[in-house]
């Protein structure tokens, strides 16, 4: 029997001061082939708007979309944590919509919500999640929702006060209840301040060593979304080559004739095939290719 990874786990491994890993899935294979890796968490990110819809930003995508996603992730997945990021304005409108929203994703196999931000709506919704058995993880930093407002991709806590304001945020997001905080693009060293402040743990999402967790988007790890590759994911695959190979050979194949071959179509045989190739004007050239 498989242990699944909860929330409890997850405490405990900041408590034991050891690391766990996340990465994005967006499909039913790719999050089961993840979760047999070991990954820990497997978060159904809101951005497959730009990986697997195409869009420019996040905010493109909406709760039915992701519902999709969040299916097919759930389905894969038997040992690792499944969180879906709530959707841009999913969470926002009134706490009863947004605990509509979030509650939908739980029903539907996720085992937490991701939301970002940190203001008092949010504290308060925080509160109202967890206390409707919904367990929730922060984002705070860079919070690409906030990408109109922030005014660009920009790295977040370059000062100490910045940092201090970081901290206050995820304090608050501790009290109302989270069990675990993304932190995005932020210097190292305010990522580790900001960490040993905090009881629950932090996940860097390019916020350097000193964090209980680290995120990347899975297709930056497989090297398939070649748009652009943020400073802090490594490529440990070169999947959009991979891919460009298999699609130009067996295009080649199919247009030389090379594809199907005998092992790969289904015959006809015995008296079936020779009342068929004496009925018809079909004539057997080459093993068992009918031309
Ligand atoms: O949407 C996403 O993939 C994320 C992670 C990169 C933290 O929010």
């Amino acid at each position: 029997m498989v242990k699944k990874i909860t929330t409890t786990t997850i405490q405990k491994i900041k408590d034991n001061n050891q690391r766990f890993s996340m990465l994005t899935a967006y499909d039913y294979s790719t999050a089961k082939y993840i979760d047999e890796a070991g990954i820990d968490v497997i978060l159904v990110g809101d951005s497959l708007a730009m990986t697997a819809l195409g869009y420019e930003t996040t905010h493109s995508v909406g709760v039915e979309e992701m519902k999709i996603f969040t299916k097919a992730v759930a389905k894969g997945v038997k040992h690792a944590m499944v969180v879906t990021d709530m959707p841009f304005m999913s969470y926002h409108i009134d706490i009863a919509d947004a605990v509509k929203n979030c509650g939908e994703m739980i029903k539907i196999g996720a085992n937490a919500v991701k939301i970002e931000g940190a203001n008092d709506y949010i504290f308060t919704l925080i509160r109202r999640l967890v206390g409707s058995g919904i367990p929730v993880m922060g984002h705070v930093g860079f919070t690409p929702q906030f990408l109109n407002t922030i005014g660009g991709y920009n790295i977040q806590g370059k000062n100490f006060e910045n940092t201090e304001k970081i901290l206050a945020q995820a304090v608050e997001l501790e009290k109302a209840g989270v069990f675990a905080i993304v932190l995005e693009m932020v210097p190292e060293e305010s990522a580790k301040y900001i960490g040993d402040n905090l009881k629950v743990p932090v996940i860097s999402c390019g916020a350097g060593r000193y964090c209980t967790g680290q995120v990347m988007v899975c297709d930056d790890l497989f090297g398939k979304f070649s748009e652009f590759k943020p400073k802090f994911a490594r490529r440990y695959g070169d999947m959009k080559s991979l891919i460009l190979e298999c699609a130009s050979k067996f295009n080649e194949d199919v247009k030389s004739g090379n594809y199907p071959n005998d092992d790969e179509v289904f015959n006809l045989s015995g008296d079936e095939l020779e009342k068929f190739l004496s009925e018809t004007k079909f004539t057997k050239t080459s093993g068992d290719k009918l031309c």
